[in-house]
């Protein structure tokens, strides 16, 4: 037994279990960087090959380190973890990088390399592989943009194209290859024909892009309607970056359920079922100084809580979800992100067993932290006051959240499911 610590069985032992590339890192790399870091992808360089990875590897241990890559800023050990398409490296997988950066970055065998990956190209939208090509695709109308300037947003009104009602599975938002160094955010919302007023008016939010965001699905047993001949109204926030850009178009694709598609879960039927709301607080913010919202939200009827995607701009640093329940009086974190960067725009999505069910009458509870001090490394002018509003200057304080609304028949069954689930897995 006292062998196993002698200096040379420990070397001997570490020399086996020392990570390589070959072995050990590629395999991550192609799980959890490739699809950003490859030719003609968003990622800066490629890091499909050991000699790509390199001359970077100072930097890949700083970045994964500090939790900045891959770009997916959510809080370990603190409330729900069971995320889908969740981009963060395990805690042992970023040990293993920065061991092996500390080892002098060995190749191993090569031999041990994971076959190389056949990427889609990137201007195929992002549930191509799975869904096939989008059944249904909203373009904006056409917008130049000069070189120079300030924010604009081009507010385009156009049709959806769907001449039935259909339920949608999925909508990704695509910026144009020329338009997306210059627009930073597209929103839209969906129009009805109201008949008694003979007007088309604002039903519900229909998706958001923002830079890095990837797309959104909606669970199966949930109905999003895209109601018939309703109109999309746009609005796209372009930030001039030196370049002109001419003729841009933002495109949305939407994928949808087969006709006849039923919510499984019992819900009321208003075209509010999926909605998406944002809920802040008033904000002002002084200058060096540093403030707090908080937002409530509750429901007439129990909801089931999707996603979670916080919103803001340069001086935002940290959000939370929490659930109130007046009843119980407890007092529940859901989510939160303590290292908020504007660079990217996450949705996270909380896996089918994972989703909050919250009865009719819970609170959610949604707190920005914000930072206009030169300490904020993002801040461009601690010497500001900072207030509400969408220009980049100014600063947001909601949280786009993804809700399924149920009625009680509807809660019940879900809370049964979830239940039996566990028991199956129990026994
Ligand atoms: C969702 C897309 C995405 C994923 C996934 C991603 N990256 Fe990145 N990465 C980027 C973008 C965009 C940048 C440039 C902007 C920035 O530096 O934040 C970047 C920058 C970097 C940089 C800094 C490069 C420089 O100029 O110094 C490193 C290092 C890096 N990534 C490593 C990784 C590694 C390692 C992984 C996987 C463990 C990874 N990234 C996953 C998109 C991504």
């Amino acid at each position: 037994m006292l062998l196993l610590f002698s200096p040379t069985a420990a070397a001997a032992k570490e020399a086996d279990t020392a990570p390589t590339f070959a072995k050990d890192i590629a395999p991550i790399f192609q799980k959890n960087c490739q699809q950003c870091h490859r030719p003609g992808s968003i990622g800066p360089m490629s890091l499909t090959t050991y000699q790509e990875v390199r001359p970077w590897a100072r930097s890949i241990k700083n970045r994964v380190v500090l939790g900045e890559m891959p770009p997916y800023r959510y809080d370990r050990h603190v409330g729900i973890q069971d995320l889908k398409d969740d981009l963060r490296l395990s805690e042992s997988e970023i040990e293993m990088i920065a061991r092996w950066v500390d080892d002098g970055v060995p190749l191993g065998d090569p031999a041990d390399l994971p076959p190389p990956i056949e990427w889609p190209d990137l201007n195929v939208w992002t549930y191509e592989d799975e869904f096939g090509p989008p059944d249904l695709v909203i373009k904006t109308k056409p917008y130049s943009l000069p070189a120079e300037g300030s924010d604009v947003w081009w507010k385009p009104i156009v049709p959806s194209g769907l001449t039935e009602d259909r339920c949608m599975k999925a909508v990704h938002v695509k910026a144009s290859e020329s338009g997306r160094g210059v627009a930073h955010h597209a929103n839209s919302r969906l129009l009805g024909f109201d008949e008694e007023s003979q007007e088309w008016v604002d039903v519900e939010r229909l998706s958001e892009y923002a830079l890095g965001k990837v797309g959104e699905v909606v669970p199966e047993d949930a109905c999003r309607l895209l109601p018939a001949n309703s109109m999309v109204s746009w609005d796209v926030h372009y930030y001039p970056n030196g370049e002109p850009v001419e003729n841009d178009v933002v495109e949305m694709g939407v994928w949808l359920y087969p006709k006849g598609h039923q919510a499984k879960v019992k819900h009321k039927q208003d075209l509010k079922n999926y909605s998406l709301l944002m809920k802040g607080a008033e904000l002002e913010l002084p200058p060096h100084g540093t403030a707090m919202t908080q937002g409530f939200h509750s429901f007439e009827t129990p909801v089931r809580i999707d996603s979670f995607q916080p919103h803001g701009h340069f001086r935002l640093v940290g959000k939370t979800l929490e659930i109130f329940d007046p009843k119980t009086g407890d007092l529940e974190m859901v989510s939160s992100v303590s290292d908020w960067t504007n660079d990217w725009h996450t949705s996270h999505i909380y896996a089918e067993d994972a989703a909050p069910l919250v009865p009719a009458g819970s609170v959610l509870v949604i707190t920005g932290y914000y930072d206009n001090t030169a300490g904020n490394k993002q801040n461009p002018d601690p010497n500001q006051w900072v207030g509400r509003g969408s220009r980049s200057a100014d600063e947001m304080s909601h949280a786009w959240i993804a809700v399924t609304h149920l009625d009680d028949e509807g809660y019940e069954q879900l809370v049964a499911e979830r239940e039996s689930r566990k028991q199956t897995d129990n026994d």
